[in-house]
């Protein structure tokens, strides 16, 4: 621990210390961008933590760069406020916010061995030779790449020279670090790992991590906070949590985790009847839909139960059944034709694994577990059962352009 004990004591190198006083690291007051035609961030309030992890998550399009620009200060909003450590920071360089910024593409320079990639920063600032060679090694240590000082970034794998990226930042000790889609180049395996060892490094350093991912299982796994974007707003600012367990709309549930949805008649504020006659006890509320009229429903794939005896729940037959992990995935068509994904563990199933597809079964649905979603779609052809199953761009609503 000496060496983390040894980076965390230094002062900043080469720049006054600063004055840490105030609560957020990070303020947005109202501010938007907008760029020719299109509002890439709508009247975006944000308040980011001193040293939290906080993930800003949306799909493609959605601000979450731009966003990261405004406190980098490579863009200006076009009205509203950004303050750093609550003092503004709109007529602020880049060179003088206290921020620094790790990019998916790693961006080091190739003809530089890794501890003089690490080192320029501290060049810049004018820190002596002595101390820059101390500091680049405490930060590659950090990253846990001691030995491989003097590569150059061509004979690195992708994740070795992503971490050099994220040395090359933290040697800098910034008060803030934005990160933005880094571990997207990454493969899977490597992307899991990586995501355990960017926590640890937060959790070292201290530092405020402002992290850019449209991966929703990335967000949710390494944040204190989720500031959930669509369209140029946050919808949701939460912890992990409650993001996934009490989502605020009908796109935070969609777009975190799995959700069927299904349809029917709403018939009464905490009841809806799905077209085979099910009644469904609704718990919560997310976009209102007059009573009486065909809503949206979503329910997540561990809310529901399928059972072999006839019970109270809906009839449908045994489409798949899959084990993913520990978990057993089941799919069910029931008598209307609409397709239910259920997931149970494996320890305590109802329905074993060895269940033949094609079998009679009968899905339940745990009370109060239904949100409703919003009024229906009219006549909209969507046949996937899963609305989140795999979160991608495509997934999403067509993003609007709006105008100023
Ligand atoms: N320099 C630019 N000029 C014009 N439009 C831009 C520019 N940068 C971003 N946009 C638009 O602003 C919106 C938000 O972009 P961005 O913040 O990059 O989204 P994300 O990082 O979430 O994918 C998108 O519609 C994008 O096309
Ligand atoms: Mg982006």
């Amino acid at each position: 621990m000496a060496r983390l004990i040894g980076i965390r004591r230094l002062e900043q190198p080469g720049r006054a210390p600063a004055q840490r006083v105030a609560e957020h690291d990070v303020t947005f007051r109202e501010v938007s961008k907008v760029y020719d035609e299109t509002v890439a961030l709508d009247r975006v309030d944000l308040e980011v933590r001193r040293g939290e992890f906080l993930s800003l998550l949306g799909p493609s399009g959605c601000g979450k760069t731009t966003s990261l620009k405004l406190v980098a200060g490579f863009e200006r909003p076009t009205s509203g406020d950004v303050l750093i450590a609550g003092e503004a920071a709109v007529d602020v360089p880049p060179h003088r916010r206290d921020v620094n910024t790790v990019f998916q593409s790693y961006a080091l320079f190739p003809h530089l061995t890794v501890v003089d990639n690490v080192a320029y920063g501290l060049k810049q600032r004018g820190v002596s030779r002595r101390e820059r060679r101390l500091l680049a090694q405490q930060a590659l240590e950090l990253v846990d790449l001691r030995g491989r000082e003097h590569h150059r970034p061509a004979q690195l794998s992708g994740g070795q020279q992503q971490r050099v990226a994220l040395a090359r930042a933290l040697v800098l000790r910034p008060r803030v670090l934005l990160l933005d889609e880094p571990l997207g180049a990454l493969d899977h395996k490597l992307r899991q790992a990586m995501q355990i060892e960017l926590r640890r490094i937060h959790d070292e350093v201290g530092i405020t991590f402002v992290f850019v991912t449209h991966d929703q299982g990335e967000a949710i796994a390494m944040s204190d906070r989720v500031a959930v974007m669509n369209n140029g707003r946050i919808e949701q600012l939460d912890d992990p949590q409650r993001i996934y367990d009490v989502p605020a709309t009908p796109f935070v549930a969609e777009f975190v985790g799995d959700m069927n949805v299904l349809e029917g008649l709403r018939t009464a504020a905490d009841r809806v009847q799905l077209d085979d006659g099910t009644l469904l006890h609704v718990g919560r509320v997310l976009d209102e839909a007059p009573a009486g009229g065909r809503v949206r429903v979503g329910v997540r794939p561990e809310h529901t139960l399928v059972v072999q005896d006839e019970g109270s729940g809906r009839r449908g037959r045994l489409e798949a059944v899959m084990v993913v992990g520990h978990e057993l995935q089941l799919v069910v068509v029931m008598e209307d034709g609409t397709k239910v994904v259920s997931r149970q563990s494996r320890t305590d199933t109802a329905v074993g694994e060895a269940l033949e597809p094609g079998t009679r079964v009968w899905l339940e649905i745990a009370p109060g577990a239904a949100v409703v979603l919003g009024p229906a779609q009219p006549a909209q052809a969507d046949a996937a059962p899963l609305a989140a199953a795999a979160p991608s761009p495509a997934r999403n609503p067509q993003r609007k352009e709006k105008t100023a």
